[in-house]
């Protein structure tokens, strides 16, 4: 008897060159860093150049993906994009990915499960590979948030950046009682009854143009901290793992002060948390895969490392995943 497991081959990260301090801001709108920094840990965020696209993001993590695991993109054969700023209506952010990467074979669609989509596409993707759909899947979060962010509102334009992150999963078939690897379990949540605490207020069928993103923040933060919580615990209980187990929690990053407060309640030390917010801002579906690749970079997350990610966002969507890395 064999079994397919989905193991992790490589991680890359992009931020786009422009750099946008808290400073930056202030000149623009009645903020301050003291506030930024106070309130959520942000300290800058990077923005897209002018044409530059989602998709050129998620090319250039992807690359970076590709080179660490020692692939081709000739070796990929899915392509999951989690993405809510896509280039266009459509064809998807992953087909115009796959288009940027010159490969035509497998599949390539985008997921939206806003600041979830990482979290979303990776679990999409495990299930494409234990089931034998797919064999190299390239999972992507990219994302160009400045674009629909409001520029006046400043209870919501400091919070959000541009950028994107990329791991490869591949298919390894192994006997059935050997050592755990690759995603071990994942839960994914929805529950769209709060759609309007959190939404862009524009779209394709409804106004026919973009919009701009609208948040009740306080109302977000409320929710944010016992909906991660459940469902790390819930993916922790179909593993028969413990937090003490985790080398590594991975969390969306929002804001600090979300971060910390699920750490405390699930009784995660700081030491082991990973936290680029500071960095790089909401990057949206990109914050996870670019804080894994952050903490792979910088030596923190090593092959064999039990690694807890976690993402929630607009929808409601929230969702876990555990990862023998
Ligand atoms: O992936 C999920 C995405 N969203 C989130 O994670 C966001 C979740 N929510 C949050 O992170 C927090 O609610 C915020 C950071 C958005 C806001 O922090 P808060 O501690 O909940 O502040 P608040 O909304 O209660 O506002 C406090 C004060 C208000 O002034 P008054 O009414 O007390 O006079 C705001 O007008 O801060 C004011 N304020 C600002 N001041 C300076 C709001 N935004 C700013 C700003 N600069 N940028």
């Amino acid at each position: 008897m064999t079994k397919i497991q989905s193991v992790v081959r490589g991680v890359g990260g992009y931020l786009p060159e422009r750099v946008m301090t808290n400073d930056d801001l202030a000149k623009l709108i009645d903020t301050s860093d003291e506030w930024i920094v106070q309130r959520t840990g942000i300290r800058k965020r990077h923005i897209a150049a002018e044409g530059e696209l989602t998709s050129d993001l998620a090319l250039v993590a992807a690359r970076r993906a590709l080179e660490n695991a020692g692939m081709d993109a000739s070796d990929i054969d899915l392509i999951i994009v989690g993405t809510t700023t896509p280039d266009m209506t459509f064809p998807s952010t992953a087909a115009l990915l796959q288009q940027k990467l010159g490969i035509t074979g497998g599949s390539a669609f985008d997921v939206q499960a806003v600041c979830s989509g990482f979290v979303f596409a990776m679990a999409t993707a495990d299930s494409y590979i234990k089931t034998g759909m797919a064999r190299r899947a390239l999972v992507v979060g990219a994302e160009t948030f400045s674009r629909i962010l409001d520029w006046t509102d400043r209870t919501t334009c400091v919070l959000f950046g541009d950028g994107a992150g990329a791991v490869i999963l591949e298919a390894r078939e192994v006997p059935a009682d050997a050592p755990e690897d690759g995603v071990l379990a994942s839960s994914l949540r929805t529950d769209g009854s709060h759609w309007d605490k959190l939404y862009v207020d524009g779209g394709v069928s409804s106004t026919q143009t973009i919009g701009h993103l609208r948040m009740e923040g306080r109302e977000v933060f409320r929710h944010a901290v016992g909906m991660i919580s459940d469902v790390v615990e819930e993916v922790l209980a179909k593993t028969g793992k413990t937090t003490d187990e985790l080398d590594w929690f991975v969390p969306h990053q929002a804001n600090r002060r979300i971060i910390d407060g699920a750490g405390r309640k699930l009784g995660i030390s700081d030491a082991k948390t990973v936290v680029t917010v500071d960095q790089h801002a909401n990057t949206s579906a990109a914050s996870v895969p670019l804080a894994l690749w952050v903490a792979c970079e910088d030596g923190r997350i090593n092959k064999g490392d039990l690694v807890m990610i976690e993402a929630m966002g607009g929808g409601f969507t929230w969702g876990a995943s555990l990862i023998r890395w």
